[in-house]
């Protein structure tokens, strides 16, 4: 526990491996309402043990304490008093979230008062339980959450292809660059095609073992972990990716990911997820923190019925999320396989960004190792990704974007250096 405790258990005695999380709590009801939050969190179920404040006194006296430690006050007579006893028996370092049903000012200040994180109200809200729980990781890692940090304004975007091949992970990537390096905004690319992703290679760079890692020890994501793991392909781009061996398949639960995903917008502007459709499918969860979806298609008859799919499927999933269709491919010059017009009236919306076929480009940046913006600079399909990118990080900004320093006075400053060239 923090400071002002006296933390003298076990002096002398080997250090034992500490657990990430344990709760000991006085209900049922509780223990319901912390199992999927504690699960999302990437930690077990079974660390939730019934009993309260004498059980945890009594199990930590023989083993080592968590990391972060919930504990029931609810059957104690005089919780100031009872937590000393904890006290006792908890390691320096130790992060305690009390929960009681005493609905009293002066208890919470004397309980945060003697080195108490926080101290939630019962019956329990997921949402409080998951935002303290966040808190208590940024305070472990000496960065803990201030009202400025979570007003700070950042963006998820998911991007999803209708088919495979329709050039999903090189808008993804042309994104994360365009936000990085024109917009000033730390970025992050998590690439979760897990097995086959390019978005490490796309950059040039070897993915390392960082995503792997985190998927295979959800319950060490943190944000310590998370800048060990990343690759930096500059300054304010990170990227999160991997080429996961194929003969020993890495099962990743959902879990997991929405708990890495969750992380990386607590340390990034903006995180660009490459999410291949059937992930997103099979987890649809994760697509709940995300503010932004941009659908990428081709203008083929198969692509047309699953954008259909797909905005169905995504209204149902991320109903708050802004979606944006991109048709990209697009031939400059002969009809495409369905016109415009006709894919529009078939999905029954507008497409928003037309990106053309440019094979010379494509192949540039492949050979350069360098996102599609970064590589065509000066051509339209670099300005379209970058007009792309625009809107999307438009939604972080909050003042309308009136001030020339704000997110869309820079967006102004980049039209002006996306001139197209013929
Ligand atoms: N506008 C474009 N013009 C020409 N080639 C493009 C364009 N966009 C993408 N490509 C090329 O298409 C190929 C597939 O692109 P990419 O890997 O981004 O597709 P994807 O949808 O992510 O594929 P997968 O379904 O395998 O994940 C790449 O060789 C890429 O360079
Ligand atoms: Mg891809």
């Amino acid at each position: 526990m923090n400071a002002p405790w006296s933390m003298n258990k076990r002096a002398g005695t080997a250090v034992a491996a500490r657990d990430a999380f344990c709760a000991f709590v006085c209900d049922e009801a509780t223990v319901e309402i912390l199992k999927p939050v504690v699960t999302d969190m990437g930690w077990q179920a079974e660390k939730i043990h019934k009993g309260g404040l004498r059980n945890a006194v009594q199990t930590l006296s023989v083993s080592a304490s968590p990391q972060i430690l919930m504990v029931d006050l609810t059957d104690c007579h005089d919780p100031l008093t009872d937590i000393n006893a904890l006290a006792e028996v908890c390691e320096p370092g130790t992060i305690v979230i009390a929960m009681g049903e005493i609905n009293d000012v002066g208890l919470y200040r004397d309980l945060l008062a003697s080195g108490i994180h926080d101290y939630l109200l019962k019956p329990l809200h997921s949402e409080i339980v998951r935002d303290s729980l966040h808190n208590a990781q940024a305070a472990l890692h000496g960065s803990k959450v201030t009202a400025q940090d979570e007003a700070r304004p950042h963006v998820a975007v998911a991007v999803i292809g209708a088919r495979g091949g329709v050039g999903t992970s090189t808008v993804a990537s042309s994104i994360a660059w365009v936000c990085a390096e024109q917009l000033d905004r730390k970025t992050a690319l998590l690439d979760l095609d897990i097995h086959f992703g390019v978005g490490a290679l796309s950059f040039d760079l070897e993915p390392g073992r960082g995503l792997t890692d985190a998927l295979e020890n959800p319950g060490r994501i943190d944000s310590l972990f998370i800048e060990r793991a990343i690759v930096k392909a500059s300054e304010k781009l990170a990227i999160l990716s991997a080429e996961a061996p194929i003969n020993a398949p890495l099962l990743t639960d959902g879990a997991a990911l929405h708990h890495l995903q969750d992380q990386l917008v607590q340390s990034f502007d903006a995180v660009i997820i490459d999410l291949p459709r059937l992930l997103a499918v099979q987890n649809p969860h994760l697509l709940t923190e995300i503010s932004e979806v941009v659908v990428v298609t081709d203008l083929t008859l198969a692509a047309a019925r699953d954008t259909i799919r797909l905005l169905s499927f995504l209204s149902m999933h991320a109903p708050a999320a802004k979606v944006r269709l991109i048709a990209n491919k697009v031939p400059a010059q002969g009809q495409p396989e369905v016109a415009r017009k006709d894919f529009e009236a078939s999905v029954e919306r507008t497409i928003d960004i037309m990106l053309p076929l440019d094979a010379k480009h494509a192949v540039a940046a492949a050979k350069q190792g360098k996102s599609l913006a970064q590589s065509a600079t000066g051509t339209k399909v670099a300005a379209e990704l970058a007009h792309l990118a625009q809107q999307v990080m438009a939604s972080m900004s909050e003042d309308g974007g009136t001030n020339e320093h704000s997110l869309l006075g820079k967006l102004k400053d980049l039209k002006s250096l996306l001139a197209i060239k013929k």
